[in-house]
């Protein structure tokens, strides 16, 4: 995934630059629809007609339209993209493709993502960095679902242009009813969008309307499509204005001086400057300033820097520096429309790795407020986020982070999130705004801490947590275990799955989301028990690796261990203490883990513990000795 291409700014330079030059910025025009909306066909005329293609890709392109065309004896437009296809799937990295146009009165930046429905996440990549997006109907088949997801992701990413180009008008023999039908359809959905639309009607195969106004539709008085992209003022959008420089690297120079690296997001940077570090507000002063032409005075938005700062000061990769009065927020905990696009849902309470900018930290998705439904742009209740939809989350992160609200500052204000179990990217997102309480709350210091109240009970605290089937043994073996330790005179806490549930986590049932919050609340009530100084013993089905995972990762300040007790799911069945099983498979009980929900074996557990072979004594021998051969129970 590359969320935060930069590419238009490598190709034509920071909007600065072409401010600069006569021309106007390039206009960065997305195109949405599927391939057999015409997408190809339309995109192919444009590169050629506006000039885009070389004598030699003319040529070739008659030749394909001779061999693989399915126009007759004309070229055949949609085979220019397909070319394109090609360069994208011999890079599977690169998830936009771009194409560049210049005409006389302006240049363009065609920016096509692949069509098929399942690819918000792309769709969404691509309308993250345009001005202006043409939206595909088929004419004959209307509009479709597609159309107003396309649509609400625009809005949402902050595109307010839209041309709503009705294409193939030549299979409804120009009909102006049809056109106005798909228009007015539109115009009414569409309107709590806030997006201005210009409607034309097209049949790009033959180039009706996209150069030039065709004669085939004289009750339509606008301009053609390249005629109005061409015309188009973009208002450009509110950008930020203070230094937000985002650190990528720290290297030393030969000197020995801390020579830190990044690219200028916002504001300007300049040599002998007071700047501050967004973490701490530390003042720091600019020493000396290196873009790539070598010392420079100052540089700014889109211009990759060396500089050095006295006092030298801990900054690190992931950090930023600001100045001014407009800077980003320090926050831990943010609102955000995130685009899902793992393929297990999300729920609230799960865990990731959050990559914003240059910084990278664990992130929690605290709650899921909504979901867009956006094929009436409109926000609803939600449980979960499935693929493909886009959540309204509450996020949290460890330590503050320096954002932006997306509407904002684009390149502080977008993030992805990375599945730490499997390293795949399953979200972007936009933040929405900080909220309250990131900013409103600190971490109050307490002078008593665990040591101190380990030094009291004599004792080392620690988590042992038991994952296992629904009568693998967990609860005996925690039992059995508990007992033994108290008669060592250790202070203990026995969680056990089934008594929280009817206490603390009562309002808990069985589903993934309510799993992941029933583990979440314990892992919370064990921290503050092992703070307590307590061996805490956990017995929990925890079925999901990834929730295992979070428990850990919630534990990490303090010795964890992870206990498998194994015993096969026939094993657990012919035992069936409560005769949960029996109902489970009379389909009284659902969600029931081992028959309609799944247990995920633990790949790499602590300890693994076999009930099938030995008894629950044996086994909290076996627990005890592991224990105190590593030094942690004496
Ligand atoms: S967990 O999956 O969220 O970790 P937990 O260990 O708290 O589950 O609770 C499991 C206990 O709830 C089981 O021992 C069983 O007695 C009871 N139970 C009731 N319904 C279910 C169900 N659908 N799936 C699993 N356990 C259930």
């Amino acid at each position: 995934m590359t969320f935060l291409s930069d590419a238009y700014a490598a190709a034509f330079g920071t909007p600065e630059q072409a401010a600069a030059s006569h021309r106007p910025a390039a206009l960065r025009v997305l195109i949405c629809g599927a391939v057999d909306d015409g997408k190809s066909t339309l995109i192919g005329r444009l590169v050629a007609e506006a000039g885009g293609m070389t004598d030699d890709q003319r040529l070739a392109l008659a030749e394909a339209s001779r061999l693989f065309g399915t126009t007759g004896a004309e070229l055949d437009y949609s085979l220019v993209t397909d070319g394109l296809e090609a360069e994208r799937e011999q890079n599977i990295t690169i998830d936009v493709a771009y194409r560049y146009l210049a005409t006389t009165d302006r240049d363009f930046v065609i920016v096509d993502t692949p069509g098929h429905e399942q690819y918000t996440a792309n769709m969404a990549t691509g309308a993250s960095q345009c001005d202006v997006a043409v939206i595909l109907v088929d004419a004959v088949r209307g509009l479709r679902t597609q159309t107003f997801k396309h649509a609400a992701i625009c809005s949402l990413l902050g595109i307010r242009h839209v041309v709503l180009t009705v294409n193939k008008m030549d299979a409804v023999a120009y009909d102006e009813t049809v056109f106005r039908e798909i228009v007015d359809a539109f115009l009414t959905i569409a309107a709590p969008l806030q997006l201005t639309v210009a409607p034309i009607p097209l049949a790009a195969r033959d180039g009706v309307n996209v150069m030039v106004v065709s004669t085939l539709t004289p009750w339509y008085q606008g301009p053609s499509l390249l005629h109005h992209l061409s015309s188009l003022a973009v208002v450009p959008a509110p950008t930020a204005t203070g230094l937000r420089l985002p650190v990528q690297g720290v290297a030393r120079t030969p000197e020995g001086e801390r020579l830190y690296t990044g690219s200028v997001v916002s504001g300007t940077i300049a040599a002998n400057q007071k700047i501050n570090i967004a973490s701490s507000g530390v003042e720091v002063i600019v020493n000396r300033l290196v873009d790539r032409h070598g010392p420079t005075d100052e540089a700014g938005p889109g211009e990759p820097v060396a500089f050095t700062l006295t006092p030298e000061t801990d900054l690190g990769r992931g950090g930023m520096v600001t100045s001014g009065s407009d800077r980003p927020v320090l926050s831990d905990l943010f609102s955000a429309f995130v685009i899902w696009f793992g393929r297990q849902p999300l729920f609230a309470g799960r865990d990731y790795e959050m990559r914003l900018s240059t910084a990278t930290s664990p992130v929690t998705v605290t709650a899921i407020r909504g979901k867009l439904d956006v094929a009436r742009g409109s926000q609803v209740s939600a449980t979960h986020i499935d693929r493909d939809e886009i959540g309204i989350c509450h996020l949290a992160t460890p330590a503050k982070v320096a954002v932006d609200p997306h509407a904002h500052c684009p390149p502080t204000g977008r993030f992805i999130l990375i599945d730490r179990a499997s390293g795949d990217t399953v979200a972007a997102g936009l933040i929405r705004h900080a909220l309250d309480r990131g900013s409103n709350l600190f971490t109050q210091r307490l002078t008593v801490d665990r040591q101190a109240r380990e030094g009291l009970l004599g004792q080392k605290g620690l988590v042992l947590w038991f994952t296992g089937l629904s009568g693998s043994g967990k609860s005996t073996i925690a039992d059995a275990l508990e007992r033994k330790l108290h008669a060592k005179g250790k202070l203990t806490l026995l969680l056990d799955g089934d008594n929280i549930r009817q206490g603390l986590n009562r309002d808990l049932g069985f589903t993934e989301g309510d799993r992941v919050e029933n583990l979440r609340r314990v892992a919370e009530v064990a921290k503050l028990m092992v703070d307590a100084g307590l061996i805490v013993l956990c017995s929990f089905i925890s079925p999901f690796a990834r929730d295992r995972a979070m428990v850990r990762e919630r534990l990490s300040g303090c010795p964890f261990f992870e206990l498998f007790v194994d015993a096969s799911l026939q094993t657990c069945e012919q035992r069936d203490p409560k005769g949960l099983y029996a109902k489970a498979r009379r389909g009284e009980i659902r969600n029931f883990t081992g028959i309609d929900s799944a247990y995920e074996i633990p790949t790499a557990p602590d300890l693994v513990l076999d009930t099938d072979r030995a008894s629950a004594d044996d086994l909290t021998e076996v627990i005890v000795s592991w224990l105190t051969q590593r030094g942690v129970l004496a």
